[in-house]
């Protein structure tokens, strides 16, 4: 496996790995500008990809990691551990900062793997389950 920064060339590939997009024109649109921005790195084994990671600089103008996805078809095979290895390594003092549902357990497995500490929480913008803020390196 390899994780390298992804291009325009990807896109088709990261659309159609990604369950939310083929549903979600937002989605589809935030991959785009996310690849065209320079702040996706891609996951490959044996030269296909199979999941992504998205770090902007715009959260409170610190590093935030909106997007960590992985194609179902190979969960729970170390890629996203792989993913979020690469994003920390490329932080200054591998501080970043993300979030995610309360609800999601695999994403919340995965940073209590790294360390990663509870910093707030955010109610309202999913009905009924909330968005859970943390930061690594506390
Ligand atoms: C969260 C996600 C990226 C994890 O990717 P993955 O490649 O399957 O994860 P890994 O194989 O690297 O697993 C690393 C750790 O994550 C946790 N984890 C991953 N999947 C899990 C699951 N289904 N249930 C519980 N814990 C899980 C575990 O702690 C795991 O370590 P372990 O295998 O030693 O138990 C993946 O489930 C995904 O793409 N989910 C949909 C998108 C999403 O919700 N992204 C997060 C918010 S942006």
């Amino acid at each position: 496996m390899r994780v390298r920064p992804a291009g325009p060339d990807d896109i088709a590939t990261l659309l159609a790995l990604d369950p939310i997009a083929a549903r979600s024109v937002d989605r589809a649109r935030s991959i785009a500008q996310w690849v065209g921005a320079g702040w996706c790195s891609a996951a490959e084994i044996d030269g296909a990809l199979a999941g992504y990671a998205v770090v902007h600089p715009h959260f409170f103008g610190r590093n935030f990691l909106e997007m960590l996805m992985v194609a179902p078809a190979f969960r729970r095979r170390g890629i996203g551990r792989a993913l979020l290895v690469r994003a920390l390594d490329a932080q200054p003092g591998a501080i970043l900062w993300t979030s995610t549902n309360q609800s999601n357990a695999p994403m919340r497995n995965l940073l209590a793997q790294f360390g990663f500490t509870r910093m707030g929480v955010i109610e309202g913008l999913d009905e009924g389950d909330p968005e859970l803020i943390f930061r690594s390196g506390v």
